[in-house]
């Protein structure tokens, strides 16, 4: 079997922000309750032309610059998104967008997780020796889908996109990882369609699409979180051969820092291995590891050989673990 090294990170989040204050403008809270229940201070915000396909072509730009490859030697796109410009997929858009003309892509939706779940999808491509270079970028735009009268979830969420590029090696980086999901919470945490009936013949009604806004019970989250977050980092780390201690970085999905701080001290992790930056981007659902792993990876705070246990949960509900050696 081929190993498998991660050779380039890039981001692209909007650039127009919407902070605490001005959110207290909309709906019934402050930045005190917003900042002290989830550490988030301000979230980016795609305005109306802004395409999902867009921004995650230019966070995919930026991965290659820094991997030394040219879009033609890209075998493999994956999109793990939730909010595609196109429900039948948008990876294909991002294929023709940076011209990466050989390459086969294709979109993957798990939530939060869809970054940790598409690493361990493109990681497989690899392995198996059929494709030598792999982009997978995390992209979305929630703040299509909240509504922006509940102050319980229009607060937490930003847009954003992160990408990396995954390559054959004769280093093996990618160390272990554990994937979960269970169905049966599904309804704590939903964006979802809601046919509304539409008679074609007196016999015959179908289902006319339509989506309702994103809907969370956010103590269920919470819960579920802090107790199977660090259960999977934890059998992840076991698959690798390692323990909490070997753990140079904890690059969770950036939901609330109340859930970093939780899964930390469960796993006995130090806070400054915990890389956070929701403060500035609000959660960003499938694009908020790779951003957070980014920002890192250029401020030159990750070295070559750190061990990086990365961890994303959400809808689903999933969630999972990937450890990897920068
Ligand atoms: N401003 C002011 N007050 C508010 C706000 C707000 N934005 N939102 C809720 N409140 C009020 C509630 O109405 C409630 O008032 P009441 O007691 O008078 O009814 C009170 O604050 C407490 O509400 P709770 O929902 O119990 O607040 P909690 O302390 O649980 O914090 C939070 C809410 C921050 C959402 C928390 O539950 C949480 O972080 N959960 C995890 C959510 C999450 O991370 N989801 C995304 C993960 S998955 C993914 O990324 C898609």
């Amino acid at each position: 079997t081929t190993g498998i090294a991660i050779t380039g990170s890039g981001a692209a989040t909007p650039s127009v922000l919407l902070d605490n204050h001005q959110l207290s403008q909309l709906v019934e809270t402050s930045d005190e309750w917003i900042s002290s229940r989830t550490g988030i201070r301000q979230r980016g915000l795609a305005t109306t032309e802004v395409r999902l396909s867009q921004m995650a072509a230019s966070a995919c730009q930026n991965a290659i610059a820094m991997a030394g490859v040219q879009p033609t030697d890209i075998d493999l796109i994956i999109l793990a998104t939730s909010t595609a410009d196109d429900l039948f997929g948008s990876a294909s858009q991002i294929q023709a967008q940076i011209g990466a003309t050989k390459a086969v892509a294709f979109d993957l939706t798990a939530a939060c997780s869809g970054f940790v779940f598409g690493l361990v999808t493109a990681s497989q491509f690899i392995r198996n020796g059929v494709y030598k270079n792999v982009l997978l970028v995390g992209a979305d735009i929630l703040s299509r889908w909240v509504d922006w009268s509940d102050r319980r979830t229009c607060i937490l969420f930003g847009d954003g996109a992160g990408a990396v590029v995954l390559q054959a090696s004769d280093r093996d980086n990618l160390l272990g990882f554990e994937l979960k999901s269970d169905g049966s919470l599904n309804s704590s945490l939903n964006l979802a369609c809601q046919p509304e009936p539409k008679a074609l013949t007196p016999e015959i009604t179908i289902g006319q699409g339509k989506y309702l806004p994103i809907t969370m019970n956010g103590q269920d989250i919470y819960r579920f979180a802090v107790k199977k977050v660090p259960e999977v980092v934890e059998k992840a780390l076991f698959h690798s051969g390692l323990t909490a201690a070997d753990v140079d970085w904890l690059i969770l999905h950036q939901a609330n820092q109340r859930i970093l701080d939780a899964v930390a001290q469960r796993l006995k992790i130090p806070p400054h291995k915990v890389i956070s930056n929701l403060a500035n981007y609000g959660n960003t659902s499938a694009a908020s590891i790779p951003l957070a792993l980014d920002e890192v990876v250029r401020s030159g705070k990750i070295q070559s050989g750190d061990i990086i246990a990365t961890a994303g949960f959400g809808a689903g509900l999933t969630w999972g673990s990937a450890i990897f050696k920068w």
